[in-house]
């Protein structure tokens, strides 16, 4: 599955709504971990670089933010800013995060554990990676 917004269930009622995720349903891959970014600064940037194998889910369960999802060739910009809703980023994507506003709280489920050796931080690197690989990860 390439790049893109899933739109999760949401159970709209009088004391407040609900939404939920089911791994291998919502979203086409097993959670394996859960991390969020809170207490951004303005103006701040995070997660400039990509992942060999990691494939994520991000949503804004706060506040708003913009993903900025780069294929070496071109960058696509997706705001995030409903609770019900979030970006699906395959593997081998340069991506960051930004424009993040006051209390905003992005949540990601990845589907690897913590690796510093799948991410790729290196721009030059990246584009090198992406002729190689980038097939595999769509
Ligand atoms: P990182 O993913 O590099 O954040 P960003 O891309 O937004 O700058 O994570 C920052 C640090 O947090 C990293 O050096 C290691 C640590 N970290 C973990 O230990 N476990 C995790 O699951 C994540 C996402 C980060």
């Amino acid at each position: 599955m390439e790049t893109k917004i899933i739109h999760l269930p949401k159970f709209e009622d009088p004391r407040g709504n609900l939404s939920f995720i089911e791994e291998e349903n919502h979203i086409p891959f097993k959670i394996e971990r859960t991390y969020w970014i809170y207490d951004v600064p303005g103006g701040q940037v995070r997660g400039g670089h990509a992942f060999k194998e990691q494939r994520e889910f991000i949503i804004a369960l706060s506040g708003s933010f913009d993903i900025v999802v780069d294929d070496g060739s071109q960058k696509q910009v997706y705001s995030l800013n409903r609770s019900y809703y979030g970006l699906y980023i395959p593997c081998g994507l340069w991506r960051r995060m930004e424009n993040f506003s006051t209390n905003s709280l992005a949540v990601v489920l990845s589907s690897t554990k913590y690796e510093e050796s799948d991410y790729i931080r290196d721009y030059d690197e990246f584009l090198k990676y992406r002729d190689e690989y980038a097939k595999q990860c769509l």
